[in-house]
């Protein structure tokens, strides 16, 4: 396993202190260190378990219970594709291929340089436009491959410029 670097072990060990006497502290810290952090690493979960007195089975549990946690650091730019039915129907898949070709992530996975994280989620309570993709954030309704593939590379040309 890669070992964080100090800066993170710092930020982590932060987390900790600042709520070791809550109540409920593992699900607040757990909360923090995915707001700062992007993701929880192993070491968070394992500091977590030594200050809680709770186990790192029961911490990654709580981790692996709420959707909201992912061990694994999201790329800089996420773009979910909605595989709801409504979606689906009209052509959500097509759009999942067509992020995965310019990105170069694969659905659920992260591009190899760290630009991209490509999503599948259920509904997104947006039916009456689907199909329904959100990047960075922002909701492109009536979506279609190519709006999908013009989408991503002004992003990539963004970040070219230094944007
Ligand atoms: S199925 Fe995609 S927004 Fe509802």
């Amino acid at each position: 396993m890669e070992r964080l670097n100090e800066e993170s072990v710092k930020v982590i060990n932060e987390i900790v202190a600042a709520h070791a006497g809550e109540p409920g502290p593992v699900i607040v810290m757990l909360h923090e260190v995915q707001n700062k952090m992007g993701y929880i690493p192993y070491e968070a979960m394992e500091a977590i378990s030594k200050a809680t007195g709770t186990s790192v089975a029961d911490v990654f549990g709580v981790v692996n219970f709420y959707a909201q946690f992912t061990t694994a650091p999201k790329g800089k730019h996420v773009i979910n594709v909605c595989l709801g039915t409504a979606c689906y129907v009209k052509g959500a898949s097509k759009l999942a291929e067509a992020a995965e070709r310019v990105t170069g992530a694969k659905v659920n996975g992260t591009s190899a340089d760290g630009l991209f994280s490509l999503d599948a989620t259920r509904c997104l309570g947006a039916c009456g436009l689907a199909p329904v993709v959100v990047i960075d954030g922002r909701v492109v309704g009536s979506c279609t491959p190519q709006k999908v593939e013009n989408e991503i590379k002004a992003i990539i040309e963004a970040e070219k410029a230094g944007a």
